[in-house]
């Protein structure tokens, strides 16, 4: 029988990713979004049903999980995101989900880490000791984080700012998130398994500025900037302070250069290699 896989953060930067890659699997796939609305254009996509959920409502997941198999569990960057992911383990646990996929971030296993990590840390904790099989991945940041949040000033102004000085890191392409994702949902080899999924190298930002000058023709600058402008820049856009100030931390992490160690798990377990900054620069040219 066709197994149905549900995805939560569907309509997210990898969620929508990771159901456009499993929809060209032989497989159901159930997109659990926010709103109707923005999952709209993922009904057009094979075998993909859409359902509507609201982590902080433990009565909406009902038929969001109903004969599900597997789920892919995403959850969103949010300050009540532990109890989110607490619900969505529970109902796994109730409608007797046999695999979970968790999307943790890079860093969550170490000690003492940075708050992100520590927030991924505990939502693993939910997963491993739910006693469904399960596999970990935690990705570095991604390279469309670029498109959501510096495509604009780019576009504008041919400059993006963060505050991270010349730390280089080993941004990862959503594309190659979802690959994984779709290998080790299709195979049961990976159970208990934790992976820390980067791209192929450790770039600076004005590296990463040159190749995005570079795909696009125009001349494109990164700009460091002050914490604290990065504090007040991420406030006025309604980021919450406790949010904001885990961002902060990141971007300290990145300047330090603890955000650059490449591993070539993306290979081992696709049989392809990651895509390169300068793949995704090409790609996503219209962007910029
Ligand atoms: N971005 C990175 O560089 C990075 C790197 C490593 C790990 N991660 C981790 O990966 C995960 C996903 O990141 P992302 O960047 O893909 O996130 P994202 O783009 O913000 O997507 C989050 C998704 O969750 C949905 N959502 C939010 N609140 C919800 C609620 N109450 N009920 C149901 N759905 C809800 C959102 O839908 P709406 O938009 O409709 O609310 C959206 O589809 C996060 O845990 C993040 O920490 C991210």
């Amino acid at each position: 029988m066709r197994q149905t896989i549900l995805v939560t953060g569907a309509t997210g930067t990898v969620g929508h990713e990771i159901v456009k890659q499993l929809s060209m699997q032989d497989v159901t796939v159930r997109a659990g979004v926010h709103s109707i609305i923005k999952g709209e254009n993922m009904r057009r996509l094979p075998g993909v049903e859409i359902v509507e959920v609201d982590f902080n409502d433990p009565g909406s997941l009902h038929a969001a999980f109903t004969h599900v198999d597997k789920l892919v569990l995403i959850t969103p960057l949010s300050e009540n995101q532990l109890e989110m992911a607490r619900n969505l383990v529970e109902e796994a646990k109730k409608q007797g989900v046999n695999y979970i996929v968790r999307l943790s971030a890079l860093g969550a296993g170490a000690e003492p880490g940075i708050q992100l990590g520590r927030w991924h840390r505990e939502m693993e904790r939910y997963v491993e000791e739910s006693g469904i099989p399960y596999t970990i991945l935690r990705p570095a940041g991604f390279m469309q984080n670029l498109v959501n949040y510096s495509s604009t000033s780019i576009k504008r102004e041919g400059k993006f700012y963060m505050p991270v000085g010349e730390g280089r890191v080993s941004y990862i392409d959503t594309r190659d998130i979802a690959a994984v994702v779709e290998e080790v949902l299709l195979s049961d080899k990976h159970h208990g398994k934790v992976y820390e999924l980067t791209g192929p190298e450790a770039l600076s930002h004005q590296e990463m500025a040159a190749l995005l000058g570079e795909a696009t023709g125009k001349q494109v600058d990164f700009v460091d900037v002050p914490e604290e402008a990065a504090l007040q820049a991420m406030l006025k856009h309604h980021t919450p302070a406790p949010i904001a100030e885990a961002i902060l931390e990141l971007y300290a992490a990145y300047k330090a250069g603890k955000s650059a160690a490449v591993t070539d798990t993306v290979q081992e377990i696709t049989g392809r290699s990651p895509r390169s900054f300068r793949q995704f620069a090409s790609d996503y040219q219209e962007c910029f």
